[in-house]
């Protein structure tokens, strides 16, 4: 078991939000029923060669078609909260304009079945999935796309807001233009230094543009989810600590500095060299309209050297000695406390939620017909939890966390090969089975975290 130090008794506060995430890409399936359109998504993974295998999101869990179930599933683990995404092409199949309501009835559903089940829901607006006709007009490289975003966020507020009370505008803006906009592992596909900053900066825009639209039209909570990972130089050397201030600056600051301060960090024009565009101070005022809370997605840290290799000077990754995941991620606890202490010092006493934590780990197969056994899944969740409970000792302002994933899904350019579920879907049959760390979840639930101080079960 992990080295936790914790204070004793490790109990959380009173209403901590437990609970797990999904995306609607990665669980949903049936991506163009009830008239919805189609996003890059659907078109990425339907051109030969983008993903794994070849996958889709056509079936993926079918939870467009067995949501009841999905949250009877919830209930029954004893979750306290769901965050889940928005198909904007399901609501506006055309990106902007006419309204499909039968997009619109499905969430409205979702949380209708939630509350039903007590269970608090959060939903974000984007979580990558961007109407294809929006990226026919230049998608997030688009100025336009922050009225768009907007007016797609007043459709859902509107609808949803009188029974969802925290709001999520966009999930890792740095994935989407990194790997969308930057590498084209992820859609759209694209390569290029010149594009990022820009996509990048459309993203701001729009999640500054939905927050505004959010004070007229709603009443209660919205915030930006980002996925932050900690940047240790590899050795002392001057250049390695150069290294990791502009691959921090590229990776974390990017989406943080502007909101809260306003600019964006200096280190950025020397990692994209005359790609680096200037903006217009009013586009900052935007920027950084006030938000209620910031969601952190947190995976692992990386060990950063210096290297002036193209695209980016933004530093090479090193691997220590140590555990690492199934997708080759170091396990490493002490980065999420890092991390969340960092934000609290940087930009102030914000409430945080972790918005994602988790693993892929191989899992044996399903055995005994109702048990999937994952230690190492088990072993990473109370790791890290652990280490929110640090954070959250040392002053930080920490309200809910969430396991990715509720379910195994699809694992976007990776397919289904890739399974973060703490329940296991079987893709022929769509039976779930939870897993070990599902149980045991529960049972830190239940007792509010009073249970991490006992053993794993294994
Ligand atoms: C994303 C998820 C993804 C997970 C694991 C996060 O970057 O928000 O959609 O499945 O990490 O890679």
């Amino acid at each position: 078991m992990g080295d936790l130090k914790l204070s004793q008794p490790p109990v959380f506060p009173e209403g901590f939000l437990w609970g797990a995430a999904t995306a609607a890409h990665q669980i949903e399936g049936s991506p163009m029923a009830d008239g919805a359109g189609p996003s890059i998504w659907t078109r990425f993974a339907h051109t030969p060669g983008m993903t794994h295998n070849g996958d889709t999101g056509d079936l993926a869990c079918d939870h467009y078609r067995r949501f009841k179930d999905d949250v009877r599933l919830m209930r029954e683990l004893g979750l306290k909260a769901y965050r889940f995404s928005i198909s904007w092409s399901r609501i506006l199949p055309d990106g902007k304009g006419r309204v499909n309501q039968a997009g619109v009835d499905f969430y409205s559903q979702l949380v209708d079945e939630l509350l039903a089940n007590d269970i608090t829901p959060l939903a974000t607006l984007f979580h990558w999935d961007l109407p294809a006709a929006l990226d026919d007009r230049g998608g997030w490289l688009n100025p336009d796309i922050a009225d768009w975003f907007a007016d797609y966020g007043r459709v859902m507020f509107r609808a949803l807001d009188g029974r969802v009370k925290r709001w999520v505008t966009l999930n890792e803006p740095w994935v989407v233009t990194d790997g969308g906009y930057l590498h084209g592992a992820l859609a759209p596909g694209h390569r290029s230094r010149y594009e990022a900053p820009i996509a990048s900066h459309h993203l701001m825009r729009a999640h500054g543009a939905a927050v505004q639209a959010y004070r007229s039209e709603g009443k209660h909570e919205i915030g930006l989810v980002v996925n932050l990972e900690p940047k240790y130089p590899a050795t002392d050397s001057a250049e390695d600590a150069a290294a990791v201030k502009r691959a921090h600056a590229y990776m974390n600051r990017q989406y943080l500095d502007p909101v809260f301060k306003k600019s964006y960090p200096a280190e950025l024009r020397d990692v994209f060299g005359d790609a680096w565009p200037e903006w217009p101070a009013e586009d900052f005022e935007l920027i950084s309209s006030p938000i209620d809370f910031l969601g952190i997605n947190y995976y692992t840290r990386s060990v950063t050297e210096a290297t002036n290799s193209y695209p980016l000077r933004a530093g090479a990754v090193r691997q220590p000695l140590g555990t690492y995941t199934e997708t080759g991620w170091e396990v490493f606890e002490q980065g999420l406390t890092d991390t969340l202490t960092w934000v609290k010092n940087h930009y102030g006493d914000i409430p945080m939620y972790i918005t994602e934590n988790g693993a892929a780990f191989f899992d044996p197969p399903v055995a005994d017909g109702d048990r999937v056994r994952d230690p190492l899944r088990m072993d990473y969740l109370q790791r890290h939890i652990g280490a929110v409970k640090k954070a959250m000792d040392a002053g930080c302002d920490i309200r809910g966390y969430m396991v990715w994933s509720l379910l195994d899904n699809l694992e976007w350019s990776l397919g289904y090969s890739k399974r973060f579920g703490i329940v296991h879907v079987n893709y022929g049959t769509q039976a779930r089975t939870p897993k070990d760390s599902a149980r045991w979840y529960s049972k830190v639930i239940a007792s509010n975290g009073g249970s991490l101080a006992d053993p794993l079960p294994y």
